[in-house]
């Protein structure tokens, strides 16, 4: 079973390939899936300036794209004071395909927080299975 620490170490070399061509700053991601393959994202960003993907949502649309249905757990990196938490697009998308996921975030330091998805997005909008 991969434990966290192998999923941050995966989300620490996906970060190396971010894209963040308009705020230059760096963010990678790890999705654990429950059938136990580990699916990575990074950050990338267009000169469509409003088009931009964040690395926990790669990762899980890799996953999804790949027949992943069922998560265990996200984590997310970057270099910042605090670990980040997930930006409120995508707790929303998370939330829709991953409602009870755990999200870890670790920052160069090596500090660590971790949330429930629940938590982080309480009376979460659904527009239901389609
Ligand atoms: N970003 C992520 O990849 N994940 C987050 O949870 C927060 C923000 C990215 C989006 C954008 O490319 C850059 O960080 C600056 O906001």
């Amino acid at each position: 079973m991969t434990g966290v620490d192998e999923l941050f170490r995966a989300a620490w070399a996906a970060r190396e390939h971010a894209r963040p061509v308009l705020s230059g700053y760096k963010v990678g991601a790890a999705v654990l899936a429950k059938s136990g393959k580990v699916y990575t994202g990074s950050n990338i960003e267009t000169g469509a300036a409003k088009v931009c993907l964040c690395a926990e949502t790669c990762a899980l649309y890799k996953a999804l794209s790949e027949g992943e249905t069922a998560f265990v757990a996200v984590v997310v990196v970057a270099e910042r004071e605090d670990p980040i938490p997930p930006c409120g697009h995508c707790r929303q998308i998370l939330s829709e395909f991953a409602p009870g996921i755990v999200v870890h975030s670790e920052n160069r330091e090596g500090d660590r927080k971790r949330w429930n998805l629940r938590d982080l997005l309480p009376e979460a909008y659904s527009f239901g299975r389609f």
